[in-house]
């Protein structure tokens, strides 16, 4: 068992992904619930310090117990994890003073070679994510350093003798590209061998998902999307017919996606479909709302309502059925009372009323969207279909900042499908894993032909991702860019002017809201 110590960070999970890429077995605990007594019974292999979004130098900060430090075995820790390594063994960590990096940094080694490094500084320097407000300002006695960052200058530090390993950035993250072999290296100094795989996964899924259900029937939030697929080919060779899928049209959908999504859930895998068309309940309910919270919670409110009423025409329905995946879990966590920060209530999650007459099945809680997609070939779904791009639950509603209107969504439905039928003209569809239009809440002067033109704004959006937990804007060329704005423009009417969105995440989030 590798143990990780969960400090909160939004990306913590990503580590357990990065070691089950090593089929290494791990688990993350919180760290409230690590003790002495639980050290000693789980007797990890070695331990992981997550990041987190609090500071050491705040009284009454996160600590492990120190046993931790005394057990022996390999420890890795990053970010919030590393300054609490140096805290706690006697270094110090100061915040502020202008030394803070939100983003690439590149890191140069030192001239000392380290068992952690071993292939990693392929040319003189590598690309890292960091996120950090604080640093270190003096090493532990025992530690060296290993490596420099220009915002920091103890970036990789390590107690070799110890295997004691700290690093400032996030290795995890997809944005520091070669950081898996930091975990390979880990895992090999601390003697793991590795025997975790997808097919033990889907087994394992089966196995818990019969165990939780029963006889009962289930029936299934079905948006569409990847994840719902999944998880409802996953829930339907577990229990059969027993599961009964729900399709929520709530209005917010793109250009003839429920008839596509019902035909192809009706007819390839032959699934039990009710097409639920609540439009005029959701964009009534939306009417005059404008704050992005607020629209999320509404949704996820209705959607458990509409769930409720096609549940309670189900004889026996006793379950619900998620595509819940962990970016949705760890983005959401504080409402469970863990220690990360609120970014946005997702409606799989946040909007779930405490009395619900339901119970919840979400067989993927623990895994990340390239993960769903190998499971879903795995199983067997067709592949145009696991290659789709994402779709939040919220729909558009959350690419119409503002007011949502009907006569805004369907402008924003046609502008979309225009930009996404660019997108696969030019072979780009597979190179990007999500693209969209989003509309915006002002309207603008222009002028075609002759005449003044006073119409909406909008925004293209098209990221590179591995996870959706960090993403980096796509490069299109000029050429393409132009192409699309002119046919955006000459196509839809109540569009005048398009931009390009080219933030990253973190800072920006992939969604408008
Ligand atoms: P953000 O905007 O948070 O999005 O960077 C990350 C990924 O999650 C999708 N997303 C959602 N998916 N329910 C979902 O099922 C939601 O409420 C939701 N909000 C965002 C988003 O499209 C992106 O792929």
């Amino acid at each position: 068992l590798l143990l990780i110590i969960d400090f909160g960070s939004q990306v913590t999970q990503l580590i357990a992904r990065r070691l089950r890429e090593l089929n290494v077995y791990c688990e993350i605990h919180p760290f409230q619930n690590v003790t002495a007594a639980m050290l000693a019974e789980k007797a990890p292999k070695a331990v992981i310090l997550s990041g987190g979004p609090d500071s050491v130098t705040r009284p009454g900060s996160p600590r492990p117990p120190r046993e931790v430090f005394e057990l022996g075995v390999p420890i890795l820790g990053i970010c919030y994890g590393q300054q609490v390594m140096m805290e706690e063994l006697g270094g110090k960590v100061l915040s502020g003073d202008g030394t803070a990096e939100f983003g690439r940094a590149f890191v140069t080694p030192a001239d000392e070679k380290l068992d952690l490094l071993e292939g990693w500084f392929s040319t003189g320097r590598e690309q890292v994510w960091m996120s950090h407000g604080d640093h270190v300002a003096e090493i532990a006695p025992g530690f060296r350093v290993f490596g420099t960052s220009p915002g920091a200058p103890f970036a990789i530090t390590a107690d070799p003798g110890r295997h004691f390993y700290a690093v400032q950035f996030h290795p995890e993250v997809h944005h520091t590209p070669r950081g898996s072999q930091l975990y390979e290296n880990f895992v090999r100094a601390a003697g793991f061998s590795g025997d975790w795989t997808m097919g033990a996964y889907r087994e394992e899924a089966v196995r818990m998902i019969r165990e939780q259900v029963g006889d009962a029937k289930v029936i299934c939030a079905l948006s569409g999307g990847v994840d719902s697929s999944v998880a409802a080919a996953l829930i339907h060779e577990a229990v059969g017919d027993q599961l009964t899928c729900v399709f929520v049209d709530h209005g917010l959908l793109r250009l003839n996606e429920a008839e596509e999504v019902v035909g192809m859930f009706r007819d390839h895998m032959n699934l039990h479909v009710i097409h639920a068309q609540e439009q005029d309940l959701f964009l009534g309910a939306l009417e005059g709302v404008s704050d992005p919270e607020t629209k999320r919670k509404t949704i996820g409110r209705l959607f458990i309502d509409v769930f409720q009423k096609y549940a309670d025409g189900i004889e026996g329905a006793r379950f619900l059925a998620q595509g819940t995946l962990y970016p949705d879990v760890i983005e959401s966590v504080s409402f469970a009372g863990g220690p990360s920060v609120t970014i946005k209530s997702h409606h799989n999650v946040g909007g779930l009323p405490e009395k619900m007459g339901l119970k919840l099945v979400e067989p993927l809680r623990e895994l990340f969207k390239d993960e769903v997609r190998a499971l879903g070939r795995e199983l067997g779904l067709p592949a145009h279909f696991i290659g789709r791009h994402p779709f939040p639950g919220p729909g558009l509603a959350i690419r119409c900042p503002g007011e949502i209107t009907r006569a805004k969504l369907d402008i924003l439905r046609k502008a979309d499908a225009v930009y996404i039928d660019q997108i696969r003209r030019h072979g780009l569809y597979d190179e990007i894993w999500q693209a969209f239009v989003a509309i915006l809440p002002v309207r603008t002067v222009g002028v075609m032909g002759d005449g003044r033109t006073y119409d909406y704004a909008c925004a293209l959006r098209a990221v590179t991702s591995v996870d959706g937990m960090t993403a980096d804007y796509y490069p299109f060329s000029h050429d393409f860019l132009s192409e699309t704005a002119t046919r955006i423009i000459n196509e839809v009417k109540g569009i005048n002017r398009v931009t390009y969105d080219i933030t990253s995440k973190p800072p920006g989030t992939i969604e408008w809201e």
